[in-house]
């Protein structure tokens, strides 16, 4: 029991934890750092899926993670890396249907993170259909970040410049009202 909420307690953390402007000089370390945080929420999805109480902090994290970070990843990848990735591999479309299969996946998951949000904030006690859905939603979620760790991110750190790098991250930080010096254009 003690493991399980220590274990809670890190997951807590580390979807408080608030990112330092200096994260998007290094934008492909930083999607990584992303997907370890939506692991630890996953992690507490997790455990609502099974019943658990996890109390009004948990809640209150889980759902602000899912409104605010977890909106904007897929943006980062849908507005900056996905088609800079497009631009720079040319690999006769073995790639374009990678990154389709992703970005349905984006689709897919934005609205069951809308449902589980509304049922987050309703109050009402889950359904069992609602429970289903948070483990369909945290197990799919898992296979698509183990795709993007082991292809996209080490095929983005071979084919992508150092002006390609500054440039998603000085967009990345725009997307969250910081600014960072660089150019704002994908070319
Ligand atoms: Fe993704
Ligand atoms: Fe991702």
């Amino acid at each position: 029991m003690k493991k399980h909420d220590e274990a809670n307690r890190i997951a807590l953390d580390l979807l408080r934890k608030k990112q330092h402007k200096d994260c998007f000089a290094s934008p492909l370390e930083f999607l990584l750092d992303e997907h370890m945080r939506q692991r630890a929420l996953f992690g507490l999805l997790d455990n609502l899926s099974v019943g658990a109480h996890l109390g009004a902090a948990y809640l209150e994290a889980v759902i602000c993670f899912l409104k605010s970070d977890f909106a904007l990843h897929v943006l980062d990848e849908e507005e900056d890396l996905f088609p800079l990735l497009r631009r720079r591999v040319n690999d006769d479309g073995q790639l374009e249907h990678l990154l389709g299969k992703l970005s349905s996946e984006h689709l897919r998951d934005r609205e069951r993170a809308r449902l589980i949000l509304i049922g987050l904030n309703d109050g009402a006690p889950f359904s069992i259909e609602f429970l289903e859905m948070l483990r369909d939603f945290s197990g799919s979620e898992r296979r698509h970040l183990i795709v993007e760790n082991a292809i996209i991110i080490p095929l983005a750190r071979a084919c992508l410049s150092e002006t390609d790098l500054v440039m998603i991250g000085v967009r990345m930080a725009a997307r969250r009202g910081m600014e960072i010096e660089g150019n704002l254009c994908l070319n």
